[in-house]
């Protein structure tokens, strides 16, 4: 039989980067969008290029880069915001505009002050307007889970008229059950004028735990496209994970007999571990197929079992997902063939990297630590891939402290292509070379978070630090990883500062998501 397509439709880049520290630059999201070509997701959500003029760069980029999937931006129901989603995507091969309005009294009352006729009138005109320009567009009616029902055909039946080709009824709060929030499919499918004529999307928020479970619901009664991101990241809890969603319909095509998904779960692990790479928002031990304990069996009874058959206890293969289990270890003597064959083997993208300068830091790594693993490649090649464009860059940093005196922190940096040198005292190592830093760029921000993992095992392991900074209501995350991770401390701040000046650059709008969804 054949099965019909669950179209995925991947919104890392935009309801994902809405995720607290989430932030990604233009470099970074270009990064995304090759991997998420990669994944052979159908949809892009590249970004909402009203919100700001880096917002509407990187769709503008995204748009131009990728080939297969539809590249879509977000647009409130107002010209502007229109105007902006068409332009920032006319260079797509599929171009579309994904138009939304609130539709529950709650949102109408409270955030639109607007009554349910003018909710109406406003998304109607939008998409009518739209669609004089672009063919494809979503409509989506936001907090659809809590919206009265009658509202709900009558508005969905109107955007059908207006030209919309794809339906996403939203669950905006992760309010819904999987039994009710598949009867509003059902229910949607079979009562809105035109229904059976455009495709049905789920959109869900993982609030109480279940966006999963009701994306599956939905997809149970005829949706036909998944709104999702790469770990399940996004707002609060937030959204479908599209590694769990596509490994349910996967492994149990059994119970979803009748679909399947364009995606190539073999890029599953690679595009979880380059997000996390890139966002510095970690992946739990334990998240369902990406976390490192997915596969690992602790007690001895699982062990026993796994050896004498792995169907005992595993019901997915960790290379189905792209997880290599023939780890080669890299070291010293390696030379820039194994380490260029090591990549490719990863399916690493280098593409407009300084493979000179990237092999460089390959070795003077491989000098530091005996064994170079893929984590630490996949670090260099990363951070490597995503410079060049940067305000800051540290040049070199020293660092004196013992039990008996005061750390003390000397840094020169580059900023705007100068040349620049400052010393500062701190509470600890790390108090002290970010005090420098400060000094040097004039900028304090306020320091929300910081963290420090090792990428790999060992004390000669890379440490990974992720810090996140806020500054005029502008949050934003760096990242950096080193054998030393005061070094790794101050490479993470100096990532984020530049971060904070594309921002900043582009004059983003603090706040304006929030405002806006
Ligand atoms: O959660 C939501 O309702 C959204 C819409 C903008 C689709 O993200
Ligand atoms: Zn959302």
């Amino acid at each position: 039989m054949e099965r019909d397509l669950v179209k995925i439709f991947d919104t890392t880049l935009r309801d994902g980067e809405q995720s607290p520290g989430a932030t990604m630059n233009i470099e970074e999201k270009i990064l995304i969008a090759r991997q998420l070509e990669k994944l052979n997701v159908d949809v892009i959500e590249a970004g909402f290029a009203a919100s700001s003029e880096g917002d509407f760069e990187s769709v503008r980029r995204v748009a131009a880069l990728v080939s297969h999937p539809i590249v879509l931006s977000l647009a409130r129901t107002k010209e502007d915001d229109i105007r902006k989603a068409i332009k920032a995507v006319e260079k797509a091969k599929h171009p579309g505009v994904h138009i939304f309005i609130a539709t529950s009294d709650i949102h109408l009352k409270h955030k639109l002050m607007m009554s349910r006729q003018e909710a109406l009138d406003a998304a109607v005109w939008a998409v009518a307007y739209a669609k004089k320009y672009l063919d494809y567009i979503e409509f989506s009616a936001e907090d659809a889970s809590r919206t009265d029902f009658q509202y709900l055909v009558q508005i969905f039946g109107e955007a059908i008229k207006a030209g919309a080709v794809t339906l996403n009824a939203p669950d905006t709060v992760g309010y819904a059950v999987p039994q009710q929030y598949g009867a509003l499919f059902k229910r949607l499918r079979e009562t809105v004028p035109g229904g059976d004529t455009v495709s049905w999307s789920a959109h869900c928020h993982n609030d109480l735990g279940l966006a999963v479970a009701n994306s599956l619901a939905a997809i149970e009664n005829g949706a036909r496209q998944v709104e999702c991101t790469i770990n399940g990241i996004g707002e609060r809890a937030g959204n479908t994970s599209m590694e769990e969603v596509v490994m349910a319909i996967k492994t149990r095509g059994d119970v979803f007999a009748n679909v399947q998904t364009n995606v190539a779960a073999e890029q599953i692990f690679p595009s979880s571990q380059l997000l996390a790479q890139v966002t510095g928002l970690g992946v739990p031990q334990n998240k369902p197929i990406v976390g490192a304990n997915a596969f690992a069996h602790e007690a001895g009874i699982h062990q026993d079992g796994v050896l004498k058959h792995k169907l005992t206890y595993e019901i997915m293969l960790p290379r189905d997902v792209g997880i290599d289990s023939n780890r080669l270890v890299l070291g010293k003597h390696s030379g820039r063939h194994a380490f260029i064959d090591r990549l490719q083997h990863l399916g690493i993208d280098y593409t407009g990297v300084d493979m000179n300068t990237a092999f460089e830091r390959f070795k003077a790594l491989a000098d530091k630590k005996k064994n170079v693993y893929d984590e630490d490649l996949i670090a260099i090649v990363t951070e490597e891939s995503v410079k060049g464009t940067d305000k800051y860059e540290l040049l070199y940093l020293n660092v004196t402290s013992s039990s008996m005196a005061i750390p003390h922190a000397t840094v020169k940096m580059r900023v705007d292509g100068q040349e620049f040198l400052d010393n500062a005292s701190g509470d600890g190592m790390v108090d002290a070379c970010y005090k420098v830093i400060y000094k040097i760029t004039g900028i304090e921000p306020k320091l929300e978070r910081y963290s420090v993992k090792s990428i790999t095992g060992g004390t000669d392991a890379q440490g990974e630090v992720t810090c996140l900074i806020s500054d005029n209501g502008m949050l934003v995350n760096g990242q950096g990883s080193h054998t030393d991770i005061i070094m790794a401390s101050a490479l993470a701040l100096v990532n984020a500062l530049n971060k904070l000046a594309q921002r900043e650059r582009y004059g983003h709008q603090a706040g304006l998501h929030r405002e806006g969804l």
